[in-house]
């Protein structure tokens, strides 16, 4: 078995935040598989061009011959899967790739998993992970007073992008328990930061207060999300790697719960001072009320205190510091922003806004 981990998604928002933090942090080889969808873009990965650390495979993780190859060829001592359709409101107008990704991607990935990891040496075996990468969403959703979802808490998915999720996080603790592959959970609260694709609320809100559209806020604006800068997730996964019991889950959140709608006020009122409008007016005249997500949850809210207690993880922003750093790299990167918004990304969002009326 080689120092060599493969990463699955790696192209994609979190993928490549992790892939980077990961070089940065350690020589071990990444064999990078990605089959860049629209949310893949060998761009996040630019700083990278020349590093022999990094292996870039264009291919899908449900083809299971290239999977198998890549194994067999690189004897990797980890596997982190982060390849998913990722988007709540795309898995509402089409559900089938987030069965065929989520869900069937992720049991041949595994099925590839378990039959390289069969015929390793027991001390092969025995240091072998197959971290999956998985989200706060399969709890469902919470009333104003619950308690934030700790690792017990039962699933109830109602999406069909987190149905897809707890159908993959089900099949992952089947592998652990049936034929003892050495697996690791993580279910994660939203993440914001650079390389956040513009589909998604905080660099939506940004890109489209900068090119003077409107912010679409969903329903009352009144949902409640816990946002964790993206990096501290990459530590985090890195520490549940290197430390996590075999066949457990940890959940990974910011400890900061937020509605949507002071999301959207505090990323107006930082870009009204670090990019003032040319009217001299406040960015948050932009702001728009539109239809709700269908079957939108509430709220989600994540205890991340065994994963603080057990392996002394924590976060290492706070919504303040990392809100500004993602606001700065959006203002310092308009290349990357103009290059991601293809004729798809504005069919997508005609698509998704015109509906809302
Ligand atoms: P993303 O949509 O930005 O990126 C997904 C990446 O996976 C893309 O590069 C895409 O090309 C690749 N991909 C998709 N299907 C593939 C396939 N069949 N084979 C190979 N590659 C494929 O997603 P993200 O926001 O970076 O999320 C990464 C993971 O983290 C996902 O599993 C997601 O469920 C999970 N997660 C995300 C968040 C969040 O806030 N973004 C929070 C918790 C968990
Ligand atoms: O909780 C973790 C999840 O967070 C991840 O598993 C998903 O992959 C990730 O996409 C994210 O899901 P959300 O649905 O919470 O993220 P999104 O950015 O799409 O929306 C955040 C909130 O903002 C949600 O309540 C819907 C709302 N929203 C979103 C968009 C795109 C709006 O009000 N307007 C918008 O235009």
């Amino acid at each position: 078995m080689n120092k060599a981990i493969i990463v699955t998604g790696g192209a994609g928002f979190i993928g490549a935040n992790f892939v980077l933090d990961w070089l940065a942090n350690s020589d071990v080889t990444v064999i990078n598989l990605d089959c860049l969808t629209y949310a893949g873009n060998r761009e996040n990965l630019a700083s990278l061009e020349g590093d022999a650390r990094h292996i870039f495979v264009q291919g899908n993780i449900g083809d299971s011959e290239l999977v198998r190859g890549l194994f067999t060829q690189y004897q990797p001592c980890a596997v982190v899967n982060f390849a998913a359709e990722s988007h709540v409101d795309r898995s509402i107008h089409s559900p089938e790739d987030f069965i065929q990704t989520n869900i069937v991607g992720t049991f041949r990935l595994l099925e590839a998993a378990r039959i390289y990891w069969g015929g390793l040496s027991d001390d092969d075996k025995a240091a072998f992970r197959f971290l999956h990468v998985s989200t706060d969403e399969v709890y469902g959703s919470l009333k104003k007073d619950d308690p934030a979802f700790r690792e017990d808490n039962k699933y109830e998915p109602n999406s069909p992008y987190s149905a897809s999720k707890a159908a993959s996080d089900h099949l992952v603790r089947a592998y652990h328990h049936t034929y003892g592959l050495p697996v690791l959970t993580t279910n994660c609260s939203n993440n914001y930061g650079p390389y956040h694709f513009p589909e998604k609320l905080i660099p939506l809100l940004i890109t489209h207060a900068l090119a003077g559209k409107n912010l679409p806020v969903y329903g009352d604006g009144q949902q409640i999300r816990d946002w964790l800068f993206v990096v501290d997730h990459c530590r985090g996964i890195r520490r549940v790697l290197e430390a996590g019991k075999v066949g457990e889950t940890y959940n990974i959140g910011g400890w900061n719960e937020m509605a949507n709608l002071d999301i959207v006020h505090t990323v107006c009122d930082l870009l009204d001072e670090a990019r003032p409008r040319a009217d001299g007016k406040s960015y948050r005249e932009q702001i728009t009320f539109v239809t709700d997500r269908p079957g939108h949850d509430r709220r989600y809210a994540i205890d991340a205190t065994k994963i603080e207690k057990d392996l002394g993880w924590k976060p290492q922003e706070t919504f303040q510091t990392g809100i500004r750093k993602t606001i700065q790299w959006y203002l310092d990167n308009p290349e990357w922003v103009a290059n991601v918004q293809s004729g798809s990304y504005r069919d997508w969002v005609e698509k998704n806004y015109a509906e809302r009326g």
